[in-house]
């Protein structure tokens, strides 16, 4: 086997009330004045407040003007705040937005050049104060992964630093932080972290380490995001939710994300689409394409869905993993196709162009797509999938 690293948050707590560590994470990192990067509505719906009485005495400052994919002005805003404050640590509350903030602007608040020298792979020269991540969705996995996306409005893509020094020094994955989420955000969200255990289990870099958190997020995932969507006020399935996320996100955090990653960047930066729904819209199609080059592999994943594959043969039962999906994904009313949005046909050559070049999550994928595939995924996805 060829070496392979393993890397994920230096500390993770999970559990209900694992928010109560927060205080002793802050004294243990010596932060006497963190920043909380967060966002208003954390703060209007009573988040934020519950996570601070926690800190005790301590005093810290607020940044709340993330915003849904980033741009990189609110990143250089973070860092003003930052500076201006004397601060000396990040508390990310939030979803994958905050926790990007929190992590990009760790690792600019000390450097002199642009935002945009950090673009790509290991571009980032050193790390930053030490940050804390508390997730309030279960899907992104933020929290113990080394990237940060960014949107890029001028160039209407997002971006990606990624970065071991990213990586933040604790995560705190407590089930209650996620039981204020919208029900469509539970879903896109729950949908994103099952693509993470998917793609990850798929992808050309996966090891027995990444195979076995993938294989086991998907399981928990088809188990409990029925139930979290359903009634939020389940808090087993949202714990289920909540550790499954933070598991298929150490999966891709080292085994990377492919195709249905690449091909949704396009769709988030030129239409602002929520990042599971335009995971979910590609996924069926990507998969089918995918076939020939992981037929074993689907059929495990159609397993891990709970699919009935005994008596089938392989190729039936890779199909089980995508008919899986297709059903999972209608039943937490995701949208069926692009059709839907404010996509015309005339724009999927462009959105192939874009995603052509997303190399970084490309050469994951379990086959090497042409360009002329790529379209093909994206017309079908066009059109949609069939509701089942
Ligand atoms: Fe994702």
């Amino acid at each position: 086997m060829n070496q392979q690293l393993f890397k994920s948050a230096y500390k993770i707590w999970t559990g209900a009330g694992a928010t109560a560590q927060l205080k002793h994470e802050v004294a243990r990192l010596q932060m006497n004045n963190p920043l909380i990067v967060s966002d208003a509505i954390i703060k209007q719906i009573g988040l934020l407040d519950e996570v601070c009485a926690s800190l005790d005495e301590a005093s810290f400052g607020t940044f709340l003007d993330v915003e849904p994919e980033p741009a990189f002005s609110v990143i250089e805003a973070c860092k003003k705040v930052f500076l201006a404050g004397g601060h000396d640590g990040f508390i990310a509350i939030g979803g994958g937005s905050a926790i990007d903030t929190a992590k990009a602007a760790s690792v600019y608040a000390s450097y002199e050049g642009s935002l945009h020298d950090f673009v790509g792979t290991d571009l980032v020269p050193q790390k930053g104060a030490p940050l804390i991540a508390i997730p309030t969705t279960a899907g992104t996995g933020s929290e113990v992964t080394n990237i940060a996306i960014l949107s890029d409005k001028d160039a209407q893509l997002k971006k990606g630093i990624a970065s071991d020094y990213l990586l933040p020094d604790v995560a705190i994955v407590a089930p209650e932080m996620t039981r204020t989420a919208p029900q469509h955000v539970t879903a896109a969200s729950g949908i994103d972290a099952m693509v993470h255990g998917i793609e990850a289990y798929l992808s050309v870099n996966a090891s027995p380490i990444t195979d076995a958190l993938a294989l086991q997020s998907i399981t928990m995932i088809a188990r409990s995001l029925p139930k979290a969507y359903s009634n939020s006020h389940q808090l087993a399935a949202r714990e289920e939710m909540a550790t499954a996320s933070l598991m298929a996100g150490m999966a891709f955090g080292n085994a990377g994300v492919g195709a249905v990653h690449a091909l949704a960047y396009p769709l988030g930066g030129r239409f602002q689409m929520a990042h599971g729904v335009s995971n979910a819209l590609l996924l069926p199609f990507v998969m089918e394409v995918n076939k020939p080059a992981c037929l074993e592999r689907l059929k495990d994943i159609a397993d891990a869905l709970g699919e009935q594959t005994s008596g089938l043969s392989l190729n039936e039962a890779a199909d089980r993993a995508i008919m899986g999906m297709t059903r999972l994904c209608a039943q937490v009313k995701i949208p069926a196709s692009l059709k839907e949005f404010d996509i015309k046909e005339s724009d999927l050559k462009e959105m192939t162009e874009d995603a052509s070049k997303i190399e970084r999550l490309l050469k994951n994928n379990p086959r090497q797509l042409t360009k002329a595939e790529i379209y093909e995924i994206y017309q079908a996805a066009y059109v949609g999938r069939a509701q089942q």
